[in-house]
């Protein structure tokens, strides 16, 4: 058990990436605090952990608000006594043409996607500071490495890794550690929208992985777990990327210069 007696906040943690975290953690012996704007998700994934034999609590969040932020931490120290381990995970993506998004939209993905991780690390790090002991994992995204696409989301996650590295240099003298996993492409239900429209669209973006397939989400959270563990106790600042080699450089202009692929 590499997580025994850890108590874990994971936000957007009734879906996707964040309920494989919140489940591996808790198989791993962490109590878990399950955060999710929608309640039935959240309660989803804590009848996965209880059912697995772990301690879970769902609390519903909106992870851009302030007032919510500081709920879902009081439920936590309430309930807990403190916070160990918080992943900032919840997420939204919408839109990608700066000619075309309106600034309510802009305003929505920077403050679920950015503000969400200032938020949720103030409302915790006194806990942390406290015990002098912390982990903090950022979900990032390897659209916040490079042009992808998707602009107000993309901005906001290349904000969350700068604002790792900073957390990293003014909280590690208190033992608390800060780093950021980018993932690529990971099947999970944020993909649903796009593949009603192109059910297809995972095999062609797996084209574009060296390792041949998109990720999923155990991919992500076996990072997050090395990262939440004693293993790691010397890594802070660190952005791991976790994508199948999509960021180890330009596949498919090297595969046409080797006359291979399509
Ligand atoms: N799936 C991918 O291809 C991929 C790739 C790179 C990065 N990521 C990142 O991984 C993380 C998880 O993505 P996912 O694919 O599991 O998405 P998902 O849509 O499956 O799950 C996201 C969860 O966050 C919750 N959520 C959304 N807005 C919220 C808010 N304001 N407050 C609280 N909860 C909220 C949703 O209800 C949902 O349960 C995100 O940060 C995403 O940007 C995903």
């Amino acid at each position: 058990m590499r997580l025994q007696d850890r108590i874990a906040l994971v936000t957007g943690a009734g879906s996707g990436i964040g309920q494989a975290i919140a489940t591996l953690f808790a198989q791993e012996g962490a109590t878990i605090v399950v955060a999710d704007r929608v309640l039935e998700r959240a309660q989803t994934t804590v009848e996965l952990i209880q059912a697995a034999g772990g301690v879970a609590l769902a609390v519903v969040v909106d992870v851009a608000q302030k007032e919510a932020v500081d709920h879902l931490a009081a439920q936590a120290l309430t309930h807990y006594g403190r916070v160990d381990i918080l992943v900032n995970n919840a997420a939204i993506s919408d839109g990608d043409d700066i000619l075309t998004i309106d600034e309510a939209t802009w305003d929505r993905n920077l403050n679920i996607v950015l503000k969400s991780v200032y938020l949720c690390a103030k409302a915790v790090l006194p806990s942390m500071i406290e015990q002098q002991r912390g982990a903090i994992i950022n979900i990032a995204s390897v659209n916040g490495l490079t042009g992808l696409g998707e602009e107000p989301y993309s901005a906001a996650k290349a904000g969350v890794i700068n604002l790792t590295q900073n957390m990293a240099l003014k909280y590690g003298k208190y033992n608390v550690r800060t780093n950021v996993i980018c993932p690529g492409t990971i099947h999970t239900p944020i993909w649903n929208r796009v593949l009603e429209k192109d059910p297809q669209v995972l095999e062609k973006l797996a084209k574009w992985y060296p390792l041949g397939r998109v990720g999923q989400p155990d991919d992500i959270a076996k990072a997050a777990l090395y990262l939440a563990s004693e293993d790691a106790a010397w890594v802070t600042g660190t952005t791991l990327t976790v994508d199948g080699g999509l960021m180890a450089g330009n596949f498919r202009m090297n595969q046409a210069l080797q006359g291979e692929g399509e």
